[in-house]
């Protein structure tokens, strides 16, 4: 019997790969918006003594969160024996310490309370960086999945001659992978932020590269401008236009076109978000999705 993944809209390409790599059946639920913006859920499957999965693409995290609850609740109450959390993007990672007093740290909230309706939590090359592992702040067990195959394979099909580069220290665990996987050179290079919209990033000097593409990989691309900064840089010093490459393209308000103006010649993303710039999909992550996980 193949267990059910309910869907919660938003992503529905993703979700139906899903579907298909794990051998899946869709669970019915109805959710509905009240005018006042309160969200409603009745579920119609009969999930009594099944484990389930719930697909949450969270993008606009805070607008779903109430309704996921509400989702998670009723599985529950109506009998589901596990539930599998499925959120390809996993919001609230960033915010991992108390930068200034008085800050609440976002990454163990969160997490806490995504234990409190899951029962496991899968999820896609999460945002680690102060906090190297996401079972040191959730209570239920985790599963990790990485992109970095199917970007590596996306490089060597259609980019010949990269160089891979990370555009801060963080990025360093996904460049240095897809850089080996393709036996590609890779470098990193220095961010300093200050504000959500002040970056500043230093380049080193890429003479030897002179006939490599230059190839920007990052996980989460939100306003756009650190790789806009990064692209601006490489610019400065190489005739090649670079192509950038994100995992979680969440791409706010004007991103698109800050990126695009900054000068990058292709803007490519896994389809962990929906958005025109999904060319890498990582459904096939998900084979072999089955409880116990
Ligand atoms: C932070 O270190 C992340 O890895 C990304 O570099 C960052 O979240 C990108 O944000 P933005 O697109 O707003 O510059």
């Amino acid at each position: 019997m193949k267990n059910l993944l309910f869907v919660w809209p938003g992503n529905d390409n993703l979700a139906a790969g899903i579907c298909e790599a794990a051998t899946l059946e869709k669970g019915a639920f109805e959710l509905h918006k009240f005018p006042d913006g309160e969200s409603y859920i009745r579920l119609d499957s009969d999930v009594a003594n099944k484990d389930v999965f719930v697909f949450i693409p969270f993008d606009h995290r805070d607008e779903k969160l109430m309704g996921l609850t509400l989702l998670c609740r009723v599985l529950k109450k109506s009998g589901a024996k596990k539930i599998g959390l499925l959120s390809p993007y996993l919001p609230y990672m960033r915010q991992d310490t108390e930068f200034r007093p008085g800050e609440a740290v976002s990454a163990e909230i969160f997490a806490s309370f995504i234990s409190g309706i899951a029962d496991v939590l899968i999820t896609i090359d999460p945002h680690l960086h102060r906090i190297s592992r996401l079972q040191d702040i959730f209570r239920i067990p985790v599963k990790v999945l990485h992109s970095a195959v199917c970007i590596s394979k996306y490089i060597s099909a259609h980019i010949p001659n990269p160089v891979i580069i990370g555009p801060d220290s963080e990025s360093s665990q996904w460049a240095t992978e897809i850089a080996a996987r393709i036996k590609a050179p890779h470098i990193i290079l220095e961010k300093h932020r200050t504000g959500d919209q002040q970056v500043e990033i230093r380049i080193p000097s890429m003479q030897q590269f002179p006939e490599h593409t230059p190839v920007l990989v990052d996980d989460i691309i939100s306003t756009a401008h650190t790789l806009a900064m990064a692209v601006e840089k490489l610019r400065q010093i190489s005739t090649i236009k670079p192509i950038c490459i994100g995992v979680h393209g969440l791409f706010n308000e004007n991103a698109f076109a800050v990126l695009q103006s900054a000068g990058a010649s292709e803007i490519i993303t896994c389809n962990t978000i929906a958005h025109h710039t999904n060319r890498i999909d990582v459904a096939p992550l998900f084979r072999n999705l089955h409880f116990p996980l």
